[in-house]
C-alpha cells in the first residue's frame, strides 16, 4: 500500500467532518465526490445554491452537506464568535459578516471554531497566503507554539534514502524568515509531523551550506544555534546540524563531513534554513526525482487546516482531506 493509500485507511476508520470553501472551483465538487464513495470523511461544501448549480452540476452530491453562507441558521454564532476572536482589531458584527460573505474561508474556520467541522482544506483557486491568513486569524496555534510552519510529505520514488524514499521537508510553505527560535521549532513540529505521518522515528536534520562548521557566516551561526536551542528543548528527539544536504541523506559523505553523528547520512526529516531554500528544495525533488508532494499541510495551528497548490488535480484535493482528517483525529 503506498503513503496516501496508508492514510486514507486511517481517515476511514474515524471519520471527520472537512470543510470545502472553494465552491467555484469544479475540482472541488469532483474532489468531494470522489471523497463521499470512498467513506474518506463527511465532506461540507460552502456555497450559494446559484453556485452549486453552475459549478456542480453534473457531480453526484449524495451524502456531501452544503452550507449556504448568506442562509444559514447557524451563521449568527459564527459572527458573534468572529467578533469575541477578533475583538482586539475592533472587528464589528457587520464586518464580520461582509467578510465571512466574501470569503468562504472565513466561513469555514469559523465553523471549525464552533466546533461544527474538524478541519478545512482550501487553496485550489486561492493563494497560500489568502488560504492560511484567516487560518492564522481565527484559529490561531496550538498551546505552546509560537509560529505555523507548513511541510511537504514527499514521497520519492526508488529511493533508499529516508524512510524507503518518505521525507518530511520543512517549512516550504509559510515563514519568509525564521530566526534560530523559530527553527529550532519548526525542527520539533516536524519530528512530529513525520512520527504521526509515517510511524517511524524521525531524525531530523537541520540543513545549511555548511556542515559543522565548514563555513563562516551569520546564516550559519543561525542554524548552529537553532540545534543548540532544539537539542536543549527537545532532548528526546534525534536531530543534529547544521549540515549540508549530502552529509544529511549520504552515509558515505556524512562519516567525512559529520562523523559520529547519530543523524547524518541517515536523515528523514528535514528544515530548511529559509522559506527560499524549503520552497525551491521541495520543488525541485517533486520535478526532477517525478516524487510525490503531499502538502503544504500546516503544522503548529489549532486546528487542521491545509493549503492546496493552484495546480492541483481532484485527486490531490482527495489525499489532503485524507491527511486533514488523520491531523483531525490526532488533534
Ligand atoms: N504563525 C502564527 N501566526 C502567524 C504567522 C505564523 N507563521 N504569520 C503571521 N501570523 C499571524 C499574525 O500574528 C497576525 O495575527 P493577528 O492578525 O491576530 O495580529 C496574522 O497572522 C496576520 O499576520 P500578518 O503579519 O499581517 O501577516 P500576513 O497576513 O501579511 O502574512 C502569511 C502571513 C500569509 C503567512 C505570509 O507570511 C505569507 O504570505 N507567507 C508566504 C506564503 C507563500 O507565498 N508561500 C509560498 C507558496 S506555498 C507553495 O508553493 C505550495
Amino acid at each position: 500500500m503506498g503513503f496516501i493509500d496508508e492514510i486514507k485507511a486511517k481517515a476511514k476508520a474515524d471519520k471527520k467532518t472537512i470543510v470545502l470553501p472553494e465552491s467555484m472551483d469544479k475540482r472541488t465538487y469532483d474532489a468531494a465526490e470522489k471523497i463521499a464513495k470512498e467513506g474518506i470523511a463527511n465532506i461540507v461544501i460552502i456555497g450559494t445554491p446559484e453556485e452549486i448549480a453552475k459549478y456542480g452540476e453534473g457531480y453526484d452530491l449524495t451524502g456531501i452537506t452544503v452550507v449556504d453562507p448568506f442562509n444559514d441558521p447557524n451563521k449568527q454564532k459564527y459572527i458573534d464568535k468572529f467578533v469575541e476572536l477578533r475583538a482586539k482589531k475592533g472587528v464589528t458584527a457587520e464586518q464580520a459578516q461582509e467578510q465571512m460573505e466574501k470569503d468562504y474561508m472565513y466561513y469555514a474556520c469559523l465553523m471549525c471554531k464552533c466546533g461544527d467541522a474538524d478541519g478545512v482544506v482550501s487553496g485550489a483557486c486561492h493563494s497560500t497566503g489568502n488560504t492560511i491568513r484567516p487560518a492564522l486569524q481565527l484559529l490561531k496555534t496550538k498551546p505552546g507554539i509560537s509560529s505555523v510552519s507548513g511541510f511537504f510529505l514527499m514521497e520519492v520514488p526508488n529511493c533508499d534514502m529516508g524512510e524507503n524514499g518518505l521525507f518530511v521537508f520543512a517549512d516550504c510553505a509559510v515563514m519568509p524568515e525564521v530566526d534560530a527560535e523559530k527553527m529550532a521549532e519548526v525542527a520539533a513540529l516536524s519530528a512530529e509531523s513525520f512520527k504521526s505521518f509515517v510511524g517511524a522515528e524521525p531524525k531530523v536534520a537541520l540543513l545549511s551550506f555548511s556542515t559543522k562548521g565548514s563555513a563562516k557566516h551569520d546564516n550559519v551561526t543561525k542554524v548552529q544555534e537553532a540545534v543548540k536551542i532544539a537539542q536543549e528543548k527537545y532532548p528526546d528527539i534525534a536531530l543534529d546540524g547544521e549540515l549540508q544536504l549530502d552529509a544529511a541523506l549520504v552515509p558515505s559523505v556524512a562519516e567525512l563531513k559529520a562523523p559520529g553523528s547519530k543523524v547524518a547520512g541517515h536523515a528523514n526529516t528535514l528544515v530548511f534554513p529559509s522559506l527560499e531554500a524549503g520552497n525551491i528544495g521541495y520543488k525541485l525533488v517533486q520535478r526532477l526525482a517525478k516524487a510525490n508532494a503531499y502538502g503544504p499541510v500546516l503544522q503548529g495551528l489549532s486546528m487542521p487546516v491545509n493549503d492546496l497548490s493552484r495546480g492541483c488535480y481532484a485527486d490531490d484535493i482527495v489525499g489532503v482531506v485524507a491527511m486533514t482528517a488523520v491531523q483531525a483525529q490526532q488533534q
